[in-house]
């Protein structure tokens, strides 16, 4: 076994478009621990969901990975054909997305779903895989399991539904489980049990986790170590704590500054001024450089390389640290 659950090293993905190739992922290098629970966090349009596509192995045509390795539990991911990647989808890694929707089958009863998925995976009998099942929505806090077993995704609240995606995903014990965005639908009460949740069956079962967020307040609660990401890159990394102690991107002062109280609505404020810029027209410099605070003339002439600040706190930025 590896140390490392998930090794991207310089990943590029991107999509051929007909007016150019836009690097919407761009040399991420990312790392996930056994057992860890690992955010990346940016704005919408920086490239989180290509990474959790790219790594699951769903980018679907005109995107396409064009650089760089993905490992899972030591084994290359990159280059291996839909079929191969089959068997790892679900019983290795599983993935869990904002709507659930979208990854529940709508005319077949949920139990059942979760049921043909373990049978799948797994050489166990029908009636073993139906009391996995129950006993697996029972786990994850769906109340009445024998009861909802049998209902559709339309008869169950937004919060059960999620209870019941995350149950899915867990149900053959993947050693890395990727949710992303997987509160953002969810009202704030929902939201913290729903977190929970997916951090104690991390803890419970050593599985790692990479979440991903526009909300650095939702990540703060949860991950051992932060990805900060500006238009397909890196900017920020570092250890939760340090991370919020001592960050010094001034991207990742905007995100600060754009979290309130999770009891107030508006939960997220406007803070960073400006847009994210077009990827098929990358500034020369720095990507954030348009709307930086402290931009000085060479962060618009010059692009900024990740630089270790304090072991394992890795910042991109010419100006960092100024406030
Ligand atoms: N089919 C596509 N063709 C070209 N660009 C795309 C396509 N789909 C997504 N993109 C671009 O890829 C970038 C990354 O998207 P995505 O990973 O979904 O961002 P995030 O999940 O961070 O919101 C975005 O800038 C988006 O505009
Ligand atoms: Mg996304």
């Amino acid at each position: 076994m590896d140390e490392m659950t998930l090794k991207i090293e310089h990943l590029c993905s991107g999509f051929f478009t007909e007016r150019g190739y836009v690097p919407a992922v761009d040399d991420v290098s990312l790392l996930i621990p056994r057992g860890h629970v690992v955010g990346i966090v940016g704005e919408s349009g920086c490239g989180k969901s290509m990474i959790a596509r790219s790594v699951m192995g769903l980018l679907k045509y005109p995107g396409r990975i064009t650089g760089g390795s993905i490992r899972l539990d030591g084994r290359e991911l990159t280059g291996l054909t839909d079929r191969e990647l089959q068997p790892i989808r679900g019983r290795e890694m599983a993935m869990i997305f904002q709507e659930p929707m979208t990854s529940l089958n709508p005319v077949i009863p949920v139990g059942k779903q979760m049921r043909e998925a373990l049978l799948l995976h797994e050489d166990i009998s029908r009636s073993a895989a139906k009391a996995e099942v129950i006993r697996m929505l029972s786990h994850v806090g769906v109340s009445e399991p024998e009861k909802r077993y049998n209902a559709y995704p339309h008869e169950l609240s937004g919060g059960l539904r999620q209870r019941v995606m995350i149950a899915m995903a867990m149900i053959c014990k993947p050693k890395l489980l990727i949710a992303d965005e997987p509160t953002t639908a969810l009202d704030v009460t929902i939201e913290a049990q729903i977190l929970r949740l997916i951090r104690d069956l991390s803890r419970e079962t050593g599985m790692s986790v990479l979440l991903i967020s526009h909300n650095l307040g939702v990540i703060a609660q949860m991950c051992d170590t932060v990805y900060v990401m500006y238009a397909g890159k890196i900017v920020e990394q570092a250890d939760a704590l340090t991370l919020f102690d001592s960050y010094a991107h001034p991207y990742t002062r905007g995100l600060m500054d754009s979290v309130v109280r999770l009891d107030a609505t508006p939960r997220r404020l406007p803070a960073i001024g400006g847009v994210v810029p077009n990827l098929l027209r990358l500034p020369a410099g720095c990507a954030f450089a348009p709307r930086c605070p402290h931009a000085v003339e060479r962060c618009q002439a010059e692009r900024p390389a990740l630089e270790e600040l304090s072991p394992g706190h890795w910042c991109r930025c010419f100006e960092r640290g100024r406030e």
